[in-house]
Protein backbone atom coordinates (compact mmCIF):
# COMPACT_ATOMS: atom_id res chain seq x y z
CA UNK A 1 0.00 0.00 0.00
CA UNK A 2 1.03 3.44 -0.62
CA UNK A 3 1.94 5.38 2.43
CA UNK A 4 -0.33 8.25 2.80
CA UNK A 5 0.81 11.92 0.87
CA UNK A 6 2.59 13.83 4.04
CA UNK A 7 0.39 17.48 4.26
CA UNK A 8 1.86 19.72 2.44
CA UNK A 9 3.53 23.13 4.99
CA UNK A 10 4.21 26.34 3.52
CA UNK A 11 6.12 29.01 4.94
CA UNK A 12 8.42 32.21 4.31
CA UNK A 13 10.48 34.91 5.47
CA UNK A 14 11.04 38.47 4.23
CA UNK A 15 14.29 39.07 2.86
CA UNK A 16 14.82 42.53 4.54
CA UNK A 17 17.91 41.75 6.37
CA UNK A 18 19.14 39.08 8.45
CA UNK A 19 17.03 36.61 11.17
CA UNK A 20 17.30 37.64 14.65
CA UNK A 21 16.40 35.68 17.88
CA UNK A 22 12.75 36.55 17.96
CA UNK A 23 12.91 35.02 14.14
CA UNK A 24 14.96 31.55 15.07
CA UNK A 25 12.26 30.76 18.27
CA UNK A 26 9.20 31.70 16.58
CA UNK A 27 10.08 30.08 12.95
CA UNK A 28 13.13 28.58 12.52
CA UNK A 29 13.50 26.15 15.07
CA UNK A 30 9.89 25.23 14.92
CA UNK A 31 10.66 24.51 10.71
CA UNK A 32 13.42 22.07 11.67
CA UNK A 33 11.02 20.40 13.95
CA UNK A 34 8.79 19.61 11.56
CA UNK A 35 10.81 18.78 8.31
CA UNK A 36 11.08 15.17 8.83
CA UNK A 37 7.37 14.52 8.98
CA UNK A 38 6.00 16.89 6.30
CA UNK A 39 6.27 17.83 3.12
CA UNK A 40 8.11 21.41 4.18
CA UNK A 41 8.22 23.92 1.64
CA UNK A 42 10.48 27.23 3.06
CA UNK A 43 10.96 30.26 0.55
CA UNK A 44 12.71 33.79 1.19
CA UNK A 45 10.26 36.16 -0.12
CA UNK A 46 11.98 38.45 -2.11
CA UNK A 47 9.12 39.54 -4.20
CA UNK A 48 7.55 40.49 -1.00
CA UNK A 49 10.32 42.92 0.11
CA UNK A 50 10.09 44.83 -3.23
CA UNK A 51 7.10 46.24 -1.62
CA UNK A 52 9.02 48.28 0.63
CA UNK A 53 11.71 49.37 -2.16
CA UNK A 54 14.99 47.98 -1.05
CA UNK A 55 18.14 49.03 -3.03
CA UNK A 56 19.13 45.85 -5.24
CA UNK A 57 22.72 45.18 -3.82
CA UNK A 58 21.06 44.88 -0.08
CA UNK A 59 18.39 42.55 -1.05
CA UNK A 60 20.49 40.53 -3.08
CA UNK A 61 22.68 40.59 -0.32
CA UNK A 62 19.75 39.30 1.98
CA UNK A 63 18.33 36.82 0.12
CA UNK A 64 21.56 35.33 1.01
CA UNK A 65 22.01 35.68 4.01
CA UNK A 66 18.10 34.46 5.12
CA UNK A 67 19.43 31.52 2.80
CA UNK A 68 22.40 30.93 4.71
CA UNK A 69 20.73 31.25 7.94
CA UNK A 70 17.87 28.97 7.16
CA UNK A 71 20.28 26.24 6.47
CA UNK A 72 22.72 27.49 8.71
CA UNK A 73 19.83 27.01 11.46
CA UNK A 74 19.24 23.34 10.52
CA UNK A 75 16.96 23.34 7.40
CA UNK A 76 17.92 20.50 5.66
CA UNK A 77 17.65 20.66 1.88
CA UNK A 78 17.30 17.19 1.34
CA UNK A 79 14.11 16.90 3.55
CA UNK A 80 12.89 20.75 3.15
CA UNK A 81 12.16 22.07 -0.44
CA UNK A 82 14.06 25.53 -0.11
CA UNK A 83 13.65 27.99 -2.72
CA UNK A 84 13.37 32.16 -3.50
CA UNK A 85 10.18 33.11 -4.81
CA UNK A 86 11.42 35.06 -8.23
CA UNK A 87 12.54 31.88 -8.89
CA UNK A 88 9.23 30.54 -9.41
CA UNK A 89 7.77 32.75 -12.17
CA UNK A 90 4.39 30.74 -11.99
CA UNK A 91 3.68 33.05 -8.60
CA UNK A 92 3.79 35.94 -10.49
CA UNK A 93 1.61 35.20 -13.34
CA UNK A 94 -0.72 33.76 -10.72
CA UNK A 95 -0.87 36.73 -8.62
CA UNK A 96 -2.02 38.69 -11.84
CA UNK A 97 -4.97 35.91 -12.38
CA UNK A 98 -5.81 36.00 -7.98
CA UNK A 99 -5.88 39.63 -8.46
CA UNK A 100 -8.98 39.49 -10.49
CA UNK A 101 -10.93 37.92 -7.66
CA UNK A 102 -9.56 40.40 -4.96
CA UNK A 103 -11.35 43.53 -4.11
CA UNK A 104 -9.52 46.83 -3.56
CA UNK A 105 -11.52 47.46 -0.45
CA UNK A 106 -10.67 44.27 1.10
CA UNK A 107 -7.21 44.80 0.78
CA UNK A 108 -7.61 48.63 2.22
CA UNK A 109 -8.95 47.30 5.01
CA UNK A 110 -6.05 44.61 5.67
CA UNK A 111 -4.27 46.01 9.29
CA UNK A 112 -0.64 45.39 7.76
CA UNK A 113 -1.64 47.96 4.97
CA UNK A 114 -3.22 50.56 6.84
CA UNK A 115 0.25 50.50 9.15
CA UNK A 116 2.64 50.03 6.11
CA UNK A 117 0.58 52.41 3.97
CA UNK A 118 0.56 55.45 7.00
CA UNK A 119 4.81 54.71 7.10
CA UNK A 120 5.02 55.31 3.74
CA UNK A 121 3.03 58.34 4.08
CA UNK A 122 4.92 59.69 6.84
CA UNK A 123 1.44 59.67 8.92
CA UNK A 124 1.02 58.89 12.57
CA UNK A 125 -0.97 56.22 13.73
CA UNK A 126 -4.44 57.19 14.63
CA UNK A 127 -5.10 58.26 18.58
CA UNK A 128 -8.95 57.60 18.47
CA UNK A 129 -11.05 55.00 16.85
CA UNK A 130 -12.82 57.37 15.25
CA UNK A 131 -9.62 58.67 13.07
CA UNK A 132 -8.57 54.85 12.37
CA UNK A 133 -12.37 54.54 10.56
CA UNK A 134 -12.01 53.12 7.30
CA UNK A 135 -13.45 56.58 5.62
CA UNK A 136 -10.60 58.55 7.36
CA UNK A 137 -7.74 56.25 6.47
CA UNK A 138 -9.11 56.01 2.21
CA UNK A 139 -9.48 59.90 1.97
CA UNK A 140 -5.55 59.96 3.40
CA UNK A 141 -4.76 57.48 1.17
CA UNK A 142 -6.36 58.57 -2.22
CA UNK A 143 -6.27 62.43 -1.40
CA UNK A 144 -2.87 62.24 0.11
CA UNK A 145 -1.29 66.15 -0.94
CA UNK A 146 2.08 64.61 -1.08
CA UNK A 147 4.72 63.75 -3.29
CA UNK A 148 4.67 60.13 -1.62
CA UNK A 149 2.96 57.17 -2.39
CA UNK A 150 1.89 53.96 -1.16
CA UNK A 151 2.74 51.35 -4.01
CA UNK A 152 0.30 48.92 -4.85
CA UNK A 153 2.56 46.23 -4.72
CA UNK A 154 1.61 47.17 -0.73
CA UNK A 155 -1.94 46.70 -1.17
CA UNK A 156 -1.85 43.35 -3.04
CA UNK A 157 0.38 42.21 -0.55
CA UNK A 158 -1.97 39.42 0.40
CA UNK A 159 -2.89 38.93 -3.10
CA UNK A 160 0.92 37.36 -3.08
CA UNK A 161 0.99 35.44 0.07
CA UNK A 162 -2.15 34.03 -0.88
CA UNK A 163 -0.74 32.78 -4.01
CA UNK A 164 2.68 31.56 -2.24
CA UNK A 165 0.61 29.56 -0.26
CA UNK A 166 -2.57 27.84 -3.24
CA UNK A 167 0.06 27.15 -5.80
CA UNK A 168 1.81 25.01 -3.67
CA UNK A 169 -1.65 23.80 -2.65
CA UNK A 170 -0.55 24.02 0.88
CA UNK A 171 -2.62 23.41 4.03
CA UNK A 172 -0.41 23.88 7.12
CA UNK A 173 1.13 27.03 6.97
CA UNK A 174 3.51 28.26 10.28
CA UNK A 175 2.90 31.74 10.58
CA UNK A 176 3.31 34.40 13.63
CA UNK A 177 0.17 36.59 14.90
CA UNK A 178 0.79 39.60 12.90
CA UNK A 179 0.46 37.28 9.54
CA UNK A 180 -3.00 35.50 11.21
CA UNK A 181 -5.00 37.97 8.98
CA UNK A 182 -3.35 37.47 5.29
CA UNK A 183 -3.86 33.77 5.96
CA UNK A 184 -7.55 34.58 6.92
CA UNK A 185 -7.83 36.46 3.73
CA UNK A 186 -5.94 33.50 1.80
CA UNK A 187 -9.08 31.29 2.60
CA UNK A 188 -11.43 33.67 2.14
CA UNK A 189 -9.80 34.16 -1.86
CA UNK A 190 -9.72 30.00 -2.05
CA UNK A 191 -13.46 29.93 -1.02
CA UNK A 192 -14.25 32.21 -3.26
CA UNK A 193 -12.17 31.01 -6.26
CA UNK A 194 -13.70 27.57 -5.79
CA UNK A 195 -17.04 28.93 -5.27
CA UNK A 196 -16.90 31.48 -8.45
CA UNK A 197 -15.85 28.79 -10.45
CA UNK A 198 -17.63 25.70 -9.15
CA UNK A 199 -14.84 24.01 -8.74
CA UNK A 200 -13.40 22.29 -5.59
CA UNK A 201 -9.94 23.02 -6.06
CA UNK A 202 -8.05 24.83 -3.36
CA UNK A 203 -7.65 23.48 -0.33
CA UNK A 204 -8.05 26.11 2.67
CA UNK A 205 -5.03 26.47 4.40
CA UNK A 206 -4.77 26.72 8.43
CA UNK A 207 -2.18 28.12 10.64
CA UNK A 208 0.42 24.88 11.68
CA UNK A 209 -0.42 24.44 15.44
CA UNK A 210 2.79 23.45 17.23
CA UNK A 211 0.71 22.95 20.66
CA UNK A 212 1.77 25.10 23.50
CA UNK A 213 1.67 28.58 24.08
CA UNK A 214 3.25 30.76 21.37
CA UNK A 215 6.57 31.90 22.06
CA UNK A 216 6.75 35.48 22.16
CA UNK A 217 10.00 37.10 21.81
CA UNK A 218 10.94 40.34 23.73
CA UNK A 219 13.00 42.84 22.31
CA UNK A 220 15.63 44.64 24.85
CA UNK A 221 14.36 47.71 25.49
CA UNK A 222 11.58 47.34 28.16
CA UNK A 223 8.49 46.54 25.89
CA UNK A 224 7.38 44.76 22.54
CA UNK A 225 8.98 42.00 21.01
CA UNK A 226 12.33 41.81 19.05
CA UNK A 227 11.89 42.90 15.16
CA UNK A 228 13.25 44.59 12.75
CA UNK A 229 11.60 47.77 12.28
CA UNK A 230 11.66 48.12 16.46
CA UNK A 231 15.41 48.21 16.16
CA UNK A 232 16.08 45.90 19.03
CA UNK A 233 17.46 42.75 17.61
CA UNK A 234 19.95 40.29 18.60
CA UNK A 235 20.49 39.26 15.50
CA UNK A 236 21.81 35.22 14.88
CA UNK A 237 25.11 36.38 13.49
CA UNK A 238 26.07 39.37 15.88
CA UNK A 239 29.85 38.70 17.11
CA UNK A 240 29.97 37.96 21.00
CA UNK A 241 31.32 41.56 21.74
CA UNK A 242 28.02 43.28 20.03
CA UNK A 243 25.88 41.12 21.02
CA UNK A 244 26.95 40.96 25.17
CA UNK A 245 27.19 44.98 24.87
CA UNK A 246 23.40 44.89 23.65
CA UNK A 247 22.27 42.87 26.35
CA UNK A 248 24.90 44.75 29.46
CA UNK A 249 22.46 47.73 27.54
CA UNK A 250 19.04 46.25 28.20
CA UNK A 251 16.54 48.31 29.78
CA UNK A 252 16.05 47.45 33.73
CA UNK A 253 14.32 49.09 36.48
CA UNK A 254 15.72 50.03 40.16
CA UNK A 255 15.77 46.46 41.34
CA UNK A 256 13.24 45.28 44.13
CA UNK A 257 12.98 47.13 46.91
CA UNK A 258 10.51 44.59 48.91
CA UNK A 259 10.53 40.04 48.78
CA UNK A 260 8.06 39.23 46.33
CA UNK A 261 7.62 41.99 44.27
CA UNK A 262 5.76 42.20 41.17
CA UNK A 263 7.96 42.34 38.50
CA UNK A 264 8.22 45.62 35.35
CA UNK A 265 8.21 44.54 32.42
CA UNK A 266 12.08 44.95 31.10
CA UNK A 267 12.68 42.85 33.44
CA UNK A 268 10.32 40.35 32.42
CA UNK A 269 11.33 40.71 29.49
CA UNK A 270 15.00 39.63 30.55
CA UNK A 271 13.22 37.03 32.34
CA UNK A 272 11.22 35.83 29.39
CA UNK A 273 14.78 35.58 27.24
CA UNK A 274 16.59 33.67 29.90
CA UNK A 275 13.88 31.20 29.99
CA UNK A 276 14.24 30.46 26.18
CA UNK A 277 17.93 30.07 26.67
CA UNK A 278 18.90 29.22 30.17
CA UNK A 279 18.82 25.94 31.90
CA UNK A 280 15.70 25.89 34.58
CA UNK A 281 18.21 25.99 37.47
CA UNK A 282 19.79 29.12 36.29
CA UNK A 283 16.36 30.50 35.84
CA UNK A 284 15.33 29.50 39.09
CA UNK A 285 18.51 30.97 40.38
CA UNK A 286 17.78 34.64 38.90
CA UNK A 287 13.92 34.40 40.15
CA UNK A 288 15.10 33.23 43.54
CA UNK A 289 17.30 36.67 43.95
CA UNK A 290 14.70 38.88 42.50
CA UNK A 291 11.79 37.38 45.08
CA UNK A 292 14.38 38.17 48.04
CA UNK A 293 16.01 41.28 46.77
CA UNK A 294 19.22 40.08 46.27
CA UNK A 295 19.51 40.47 42.66
CA UNK A 296 22.59 42.24 40.24
CA UNK A 297 21.11 42.62 37.24
CA UNK A 298 23.96 42.87 36.02
CA UNK A 299 25.12 39.08 36.93
CA UNK A 300 21.55 38.18 35.08
CA UNK A 301 22.43 40.23 32.13
CA UNK A 302 26.02 38.44 31.48
CA UNK A 303 24.63 35.03 32.78
CA UNK A 304 21.91 35.75 29.70
CA UNK A 305 24.37 36.89 26.96
CA UNK A 306 26.62 34.14 27.14
CA UNK A 307 22.98 31.77 27.27
CA UNK A 308 22.19 33.41 23.95
CA UNK A 309 25.81 33.32 22.65
CA UNK A 310 25.72 29.55 23.19
CA UNK A 311 22.51 29.07 21.04
CA UNK A 312 23.97 31.90 18.19
CA UNK A 313 27.41 30.46 18.17
CA UNK A 314 27.43 27.01 16.64
CA UNK A 315 25.01 29.19 13.88
CA UNK A 316 26.96 31.90 13.52
CA UNK A 317 29.85 29.48 12.41
CA UNK A 318 28.20 28.06 10.33
CA UNK A 319 26.48 31.12 7.98
CA UNK A 320 30.14 32.40 7.50
CA UNK A 321 31.19 28.72 6.50
CA UNK A 322 28.18 28.76 3.92
CA UNK A 323 28.03 32.42 2.60
CA UNK A 324 31.41 31.50 1.24
CA UNK A 325 30.54 28.76 -0.49
CA UNK A 326 28.53 30.37 -3.66
CA UNK A 327 28.22 26.56 -4.97
CA UNK A 328 26.79 24.98 -2.27
CA UNK A 329 24.22 27.90 -2.06
CA UNK A 330 23.35 27.82 -5.76
CA UNK A 331 22.84 23.90 -5.59
CA UNK A 332 20.17 24.30 -2.42
CA UNK A 333 18.30 26.52 -4.44
CA UNK A 334 18.23 25.15 -7.80
CA UNK A 335 17.21 21.91 -6.45
CA UNK A 336 14.37 23.58 -4.44
CA UNK A 337 13.23 26.23 -7.05
CA UNK A 338 12.77 22.61 -9.45
CA UNK A 339 10.69 21.21 -6.84
CA UNK A 340 8.66 23.83 -5.89
CA UNK A 341 7.89 25.39 -9.79
CA UNK A 342 7.38 21.71 -10.64
CA UNK A 343 4.00 21.59 -8.58
CA UNK A 344 3.41 25.57 -9.58
CA UNK A 345 3.15 25.10 -12.89
CA UNK A 346 1.13 22.03 -12.45
CA UNK A 347 -1.19 24.33 -10.55
CA UNK A 348 -0.99 26.90 -12.56
CA UNK A 349 -1.64 24.94 -15.76
CA UNK A 350 -5.34 24.31 -14.09
CA UNK A 351 -5.82 27.91 -13.15
CA UNK A 352 -5.55 28.57 -16.34
CA UNK A 353 -8.24 25.94 -17.98
CA UNK A 354 -10.62 26.75 -14.97
CA UNK A 355 -10.47 30.60 -15.95
CA UNK A 356 -11.04 29.85 -19.61
CA UNK A 357 -7.47 30.53 -20.61
CA UNK A 358 -7.19 27.91 -22.84
CA UNK A 359 -5.83 29.58 -26.17
CA UNK A 360 -8.06 28.32 -29.49
N1 LIG B 1 4.22 37.85 4.85
C1 LIG B 1 5.10 36.99 5.59
C2 LIG B 1 5.87 37.85 6.59
O1 LIG B 1 5.98 39.01 6.47
C3 LIG B 1 6.08 36.28 4.68
C4 LIG B 1 5.36 35.43 3.71
C5 LIG B 1 5.20 35.66 2.37
C6 LIG B 1 4.71 34.19 3.99
N2 LIG B 1 4.49 34.67 1.79
C7 LIG B 1 4.18 33.75 2.73
C8 LIG B 1 4.53 33.44 5.15
C9 LIG B 1 3.46 32.56 2.66
C10 LIG B 1 3.80 32.24 5.05
C11 LIG B 1 3.28 31.82 3.81
O2 LIG B 1 6.41 37.31 7.52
Amino acid sequence: MDTPAKEIVLSGIRATGNLHLGNYYGALRKFVSIQNDYDCNFFIADLHALTTAPDPQSLHANVRNVLAEYLAAGIDPEKATIFIQSDIPEISEMYLLLNMHVGVGELMRTASFKDKARKALGLTAPTSAQDDSDEAFERQIIGAETNKRVNAGLLTYPTLMAVDILIQKATKVPVGKDQLQHLELTRRFARRFNSFYGVDFFPEPTDFDFGGAPVKVPGLDGSGKMGKSEGNCLYLIDDPKVLRKKVMRATTDEGPKEPNSPMSEPVANLFTLLELTSTPEVVKHFRDAYADCSIRYGDLKKQLAEDILAVTTPIRERVNDILADDQYLRRVVRQGAEKARARAAETLREVRQIMGLRGI
